[in-house]
């Protein structure tokens, strides 16, 4: 198959990630005698530095030719979230632009990762859980007003954004567990009333053999720390997405472990990049955790070019590498022994590699 992936590695960890992942794409063609082509564009604030916007046109225009996007990670060290231009503002764009609305954010526990994460073990065990996040509306979008002593954000939602993801979510729940849980704040917001109605609406019509229930954000979060393994998949608004995803990172090990697919419409390019931020603390020290871009990977091969057999030969290597030992700091129990981003990058494409020879 030949396919055109626009790289966007951004600022900070991104740029060393999404190398990482570059690598593991490279290996898939190679072993599965793909033509992947990599054209790499600039996005958040390295473009900001050099062209003076966060998501130049450019980078669009190659975007929308692309079968998908590959993202590193927006943010920079300088100025704060106050600051008129920010990187953060090209992500939005991107998402916006490219149509991307429903945001798919796995995360499990693998056996070798408990002790990276605060939980016990018998909360852990089990743990699958797939945050569905609406990313193109409510109140990241709405329209802002500033005064000097008064703000205001709207958040607003159509029947329609509401009921297209919760289709999106409700097809994944039907080829998981079968079970949906849709988080809200019915008790207070009316967009969170309508999202409730509408939700109910479109899976006892479309989808008979989901079992759905209904939960609000506050006692999900509970939920979600206290009984984690409950849960399949979350079905959510933008705000709120944003918050469990960060939450259920918690339940993956590391924040670094999550991948993410933002999907629009069937044909237009999905968007896949790693849940963590860019980190300009450790960036630059070759310490950065790849696992959630090279996992980004696996999601573009199954999502946007259909290459279910690729997809899961990635996630087969993930899970070898974590097995061989191959962990970051973050990750690791053993400062000591913890491996460097690009000696993560090798034990995949090493895995990738014994895997296709025992096929
Ligand atoms: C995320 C991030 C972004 C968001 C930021 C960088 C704008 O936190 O992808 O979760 O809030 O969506
Ligand atoms: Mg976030």
């Amino acid at each position: 198959m030949k396919a055109l992936i626009a790289l966007l590695p951004g600022d900070g960890i991104g740029p060393e990630v999404t190398a990482q992942a570059a690598r593991v794409l490279a290996e898939v063609a190679r072993l599965h005698g793909h033509d992947f082509e990599l054209r790499e564009a600039l996005v958040g604030g390295v473009a900001i530095d050099r062209t003076g916007v966060p998501l130049p046109a450019e980078t669009i225009a190659l975007c929308r030719d692309a079968d998908a996007v590959l993202l590193g990670a927006v943010g920079g060290p300088r100025g704060g979230p106050t600051e008129p231009v920010r990187p953060e503002q090209g992500l939005l764009a991107l998402r916006r632009t490219l149509g991307v609305f429903a945001n798919l954010r796995p995360a499990a526990m693998h056996p070798r990762l408990m002790g990276a994460s605060p939980l016990k073990p018998a909360v852990l065990r089990g743990v699958d859980v797939l945050v569905v996040r609406e990313l193109t509306g409510g109140i990241y979008f709405g329209e802002k007003r500033r005064e000097p002593d008064w703000a205001e954000d709207l958040c607003a939602y159509s029947a329609d954004e509401i009921a297209r993801v919760v289709r999106v979510a409700a097809t994944l729940a039907k080829s998981r567990k079968g079970r949906l849980t849709s988080v809200d704040k019915a008790n207070v917001l009316e967009t969170s009333r309508l999202w409730r109605e509408v939700a109910t609406r479109v899976v006892h019509e479309d989808f008979p053999g989901v079992q759905l229930d209904h939960q609000l954000v506050d006692s999900c979060a509970l939920r979600l720390l206290q009984k984690p393994s409950e849960y399949d998949v979350i079905v959510t608004e933008n705000l709120f997405g944003d918050i469990l995803s960060d939450l259920t990172a918690v339940l993956g090990g590391s924040i670094g472990m999550l991948p993410s697919a933002s999907l629009g419409e069937e044909g237009g390019p999905g968007l896949y990049e790693p849940v963590h931020g860019s980190a300009p603390d450790i960036a630059g020290t070759g310490i950065a955790n790849p696992y959630g871009a090279i996992g980004s990977v696996a999601l573009l091969l199954r999502h946007s070019l259909h290459l279910e057999a690729e997809a899961a030969a990635v996630e087969a290597a993930i899970a070898a590498a974590l097995e061989s030992g191959a962990l970051t700091v973050d990750v690791s129990d053993r400062d000591d022994r913890a491996c460097k981003t690009a000696e993560i990058g090798d034990a995949v494409v090493h895995a990738l590699s014994l895997h296709k020879e025992t096929r």
